[in-house]
């Protein structure tokens, strides 16, 4: 008799366990955000369509996560992103692909990447974009296979002569970076825009973790098809957690380098200044390295899993930082999307070569519509003063 119930029992305990829990898990899984408690009863004004972005990068509906290679391709503005076609909840995870030619105003053109590979079962994740010599654009990217292990994968535009660049083919040499017997393979992902040696190789990192450290995998490759892992990672801390999205780029014509890593257990982004030894591939920050919390940051807003890209039409380094409005899951459905793209900004060191500076893109100016212009007001005794004559709300359409 005993024995018979000890089934039932464990049946009633595991129906009780996934009913009371399984709303938790999903919300981790789906919303990869740091929020805990997301339900609320009241979702009805936050669904309105009036909080809406009409300046900020977002699809017109569904969800996105992560800027993936960001671009200048003959005179036009490419932005990928992390981007659910289905539903406003991460999954089925894809690149979306919008082109504009003033980061301000965006058409999309369609998904560029799509998991369609046995290699790609659990989506097409992070990466770069990286222009090869002949002017040829290629794009790194992780996917996530049936096994739940994360290998690197390359995709090249279909037809060079589509200014847009719309249609995207995976080659059949695909995985190509595959995560050695000694790396953790769940924790392997989000390649950089390739860089080349004095060696007449290429440079790439992918984002690991070891124990509780996080580390930036070096690779070097003659075709960008066969690649090597270098004996040491450019850069590793001990305690810092997964480095997701890591981007490794020169901040001035002199030998200071910036690298950013994406800390997933806090889902904040810093960054280290350094000198970098292009040909010991050795990358020596300034200053406090061993406690990661002083490094320093892009952004102490609600900012993740940037990217960076050099524009060379304007000679400027960008921005892109992935923003979510840490709404519920609920409300996220209700509202049939989730995820914006912070405002394109442009970084450069500072005179004194201690820290980055940013300033959003010249071109988001060209949204002002009406100035008004203030003369010898003086500040009231609570220091307010009222500006007439301005709408507030922003314009939508744009
Ligand atoms: C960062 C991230 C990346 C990963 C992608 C999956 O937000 O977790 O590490 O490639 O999102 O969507």
């Amino acid at each position: 008799m005993a024995s018979s119930c000890l089934p039932s029992f464990a049946w009633i305990f595991a129906l009780f366990f996934f009913f009371f829990f399984s709303d938790r898990i999903d919300v981790v899984k789906a919303s990869r955000r740091i929020f805990k408690n997301p339900d609320s009863a009241e979702t009805g004004s936050i669904t309105s369509t009036k909080y809406r972005t009409a300046y900020h990068f977002q699809p017109p509906q569904h969800w996105i996560n992560d800027p993936n290679g960001p671009m200048y391709y003959n005179g036009i503005y490419h932005l990928f992103y992390q981007y659910n076609p289905y539903a406003a909840v991460w999954g089925n995870i894809s690149w979306g692909h919008s082109v504009s030619t003033d980061l301000v105003r965006w058409t999309g053109v369609g998904l560029a990447i799509a998991p369609t590979e046995p290699y790609e079962a659990n989506g097409c994740w992070s990466g770069s974009a990286t222009i090869l010599p002949g002017n040829k654009p290629v794009i790194l990217y992780t996917s996530s296979n049936a096994r739940k292990e994360q290998v690197q994968n390359v995709a090249y535009p279909k037809n060079l002569s589509d200014p847009f660049l719309r249609e995207w083919t995976k080659p059949d040499h695909n995985p190509i970076i595959e995560p050695a017997v000694d790396l953790n393979a769940s924790e392997f992902r989000d390649p950089t825009t390739g860089w080349l040696g004095e060696d007449g190789l290429w440079r790439v990192l992918v984002g690991n973790k070891i124990g509780a450290g996080g580390r930036a995998i070096l690779y070097r490759s003659k075709d960008f098809v066969h690649w090597v892992r270098a004996k040491d990672p450019l850069s590793y801390s001990s305690g810092s957690g997964m480095w997701e999205c890591p981007d490794f780029f020169p901040s001035d014509g002199g030998n200071k380098y910036v690298l950013k890593m994406s800390l997933d257990d806090t889902r904040t982004d810093h960054y280290m200044l350094g000198s970098y030894d292009k040909v010991k591939d050795l990358f020596v920050p300034d200053g406090e390295f061993v406690d990661y919390r002083r490094w320093p940051r892009y952004d102490y807003g609600n900012f993740y899993a940037s990217k960076t890209f050099f524009d060379e039409g304007k000679g400027r380094r960008i921005l892109w930082g992935w923003s979510n409005e840490s709404d519920s899951v609920s409300d996220d459905i209700a509202k049939g999307w989730a995820g914006i793209q912070t405002i394109p900004r442009v970084v450069w060191l500072d005179k004194r070569r201690r820290q980055l500076l940013q300033w959003p893109v010249e071109e988001l100016e060209s949204l002002r519509r009406k100035h008004v212009r203030l003369h010898d007001v003086e500040l009231g005794t609570g220091g307010l003063v009222e500006v007439k004559g301005l709408k507030v709300l922003q314009a939508s359409g744009c």
